[in-house]
């Protein structure tokens, strides 16, 4: 199972952080290519490469975690989907102003799904501060949640494990229009709700 980041600012880092803790490999990107992150990969630790946009899109699971309004080009011109999963990571929101973005009404995940046809969308490692994403899970009797949501059952099992695998309680809230809803930043009212599953 290959991991792919798109996205190397506070949320792909993050999310890698987690990945090198549990010793999971990954290969990161971002926009300027991987020569931008020796750095970082080096900071990260063996189990994390630097690669370009589309080696990381080329994984089994990729995790998308770019600026809301740059997710158009970072996700265009890359190889088909053809059924891989792809984690939506990103809140419809721009810092550093957070103005909302108009969704018309519609919920983020299935905005970000016509960005990437033929993946299997699974909204995940949203909802909380990457700062807190990135620390260890485990700790005051029990395990950090994180919330998982999509249309695709099989999808969602394999996203699911991976939190598991890394430490974390998942918890699944349904289908993209439901549970994306409910994770949404901002909007939902899961969002930033840091909890702990007593195990
Ligand atoms: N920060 C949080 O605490 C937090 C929490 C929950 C959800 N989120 C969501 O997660 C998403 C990312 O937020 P962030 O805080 O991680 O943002 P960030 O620190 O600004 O990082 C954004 C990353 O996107 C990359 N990027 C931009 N355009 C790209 C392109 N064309 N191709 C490839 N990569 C591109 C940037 O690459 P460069 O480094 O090359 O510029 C950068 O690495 C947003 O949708 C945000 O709403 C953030």
């Amino acid at each position: 199972m290959s991991i792919g980041i798109i996205g190397s600012g506070a949320i792909g880092t993050a999310f890698a952080t987690t990945l090198a803790r549990a010793g999971i490999a990954a290969t990161i990107s971002n926009s300027r290519g991987p020569d931008s992150l020796k750095e970082q990969v080096r900071e990260l630790g063996p189990t994390i490469k630097a690669g370009t946009r589309e080696q990381a899109a080329r994984a089994d699971i990729v995790l998308v975690a770019v600026n809301w309004g740059k997710l158009p080009a970072a996700l265009a011109g890359l190889p088909d989907w053809d059924g891989r999963i792809v984690v939506d990571a990103n809140n419809p929101i721009e810092a550093p102003l957070f103005k909302p973005v108009d969704l018309k009404g519609r919920v983020s995940s299935e905005v970000f799904a016509n960005l990437v046809p033929g993946a299997r969308v699974v909204k995940a490692f949203n909802h909380l501060r990457a700062e807190i994403l990135a620390n260890d899970p485990k700790g005051k009797g029990g395990r950090r949640v994180l919330f998982y949501s999509g249309d695709d059952n099989a999808a969602k099992a394999e996203v699911a494990a991976l939190i598991d695998r890394i430490g974390f309680a998942s918890i699944d809230l349904g289908s993209l229009a439901v549970g994306g809803k409910l994770a949404q930043f901002p909007g939902g009212p899961l969002p930033n709700q840091n909890l702990i599953k007593i195990d």
